[in-house]
């Protein structure tokens, strides 16, 4: 048994990180990596009365990013889409086409499957979401912002708002599964104390509170995945972007992280899955959308 945080995070040393390595952090994980020790620390979301609890800590609303609040009985409730995409076209530099002409709405609260081929631009889609790729044509809102066109701190303060899973899991290596959920929060200025409070709800929602002192290399696939998801969601943003969240995981491990990916949605979290997996697709019971050659087809609305 390790010692408790053996590789321990020190602060100070991360915020003297050279900036070409804070801008690789930053578009590597979706992190806001401070500036400097001196920098203004961003301020987290404010939580409201009303809002879902999740992780030790509400859901933000009134933030770019809303969860949808409660409405009084006997009114309809509004869904504002949390995704509208409008005729978009994404061709690569290398003249290699992605995205012919989609146009998707995701509204607030809602989940959705996009499956198809490989190499029929699943996971262009989510980069455009996440604007890690900016479309070559057609309009992308997320929460009503126009994301393609969003620069520099404007961006990274809306990629706060959007969680991505990667199928790669993409944690750092040298530290514990603890500090890498930490990691996001430490890096957006969450106070030691809101750190602590969020950090043990979000690793027990994975389950693996027990592994919170081991390395990544210490864990199976599936857990690392997991613990990839409780990194995505632990400072609570109102969209979850998973991309082939199950690609390397067995049957049983598949299963789980959809799971959990269900939880996350029925507390208000908007999630959007890619699979190629047909089965977990068929056993549910949420929207799906295909993808071929480009090309978004609704296969159950
Ligand atoms: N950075 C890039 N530069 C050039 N072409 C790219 C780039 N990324 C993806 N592509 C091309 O865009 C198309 C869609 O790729 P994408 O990665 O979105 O597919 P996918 O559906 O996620 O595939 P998979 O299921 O294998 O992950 C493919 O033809 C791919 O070769
Ligand atoms: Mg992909």
């Amino acid at each position: 048994m390790r010692p408790a945080m053996p590789r321990s995070t020190d602060d100070s040393r991360l915020n003297q990180l050279p900036e070409s390595v804070r801008a690789h952090l930053q578009e590597r994980f979706q992190l806001v990596v401070p500036a400097s020790s001196s920098a203004v620390k961003p301020v987290p979301p404010r939580p409201q009365s009303g809002s879902p609890e999740v992780f030790g800590a509400t859901v933000p609303t009134g933030v770019p990013v809303d969860v949808p609040a409660a409405v009084p009985s006997g009114e309809a409730a509004p869904t504002p889409a949390m995704v509208a995409m409008e005729k978009v076209e994404k061709i690569y530099p290398n003249g290699s086409t992605a995205l012919t002409n989609v146009s998707l709405t995701v509204n607030q609260g809602d989940f959705l499957f996009v499956t198809g081929p490989s190499g029929s631009g699943k996971s262009t889609l989510l980069k455009l979401l996440y604007g890690y790729e900016r479309p070559t044509a057609g309009e992308i809102l997320v929460a009503n912002e126009p994301i393609a066109k969003l620069r520099g701190n404007k961006l990274a303060m809306m990629r706060r708002r959007i969680g991505v899973v990667f199928q790669d899991y993409k944690l750092l290596p040298r530290r514990t599964v603890a500090e890498n959920v930490a990691f996001v929060l430490w890096a957006q200025g969450f106070t030691r104390k809101e750190i602590h409070r969020r950090l043990w709800p979000a690793l027990k929602m994975v389950g693996l509170q027990h592994k919170a002192q081991c390395f990544p290399d210490e864990l199976s696939g599936g857990e690392q995945q997991r613990v990839s998801i409780a990194r995505a969601v632990v400072n609570t943003p109102p969209l979850l972007l998973a991309d082939e969240p199950t690609g390397n995981l067995d049957a049983d491990n598949s299963l789980q992280v959809i799971k959990i990916l269900k939880k996350l949605n029925s507390i208000g979290i908007t999630v959007i899955v890619t699979t190629h997996d047909e089965h977990l697709v068929r056993l549910s019971n949420h929207p799906v959308v295909q993808i071929k050659n480009g090309r978004l087809h609704y296969l159950v609305r």
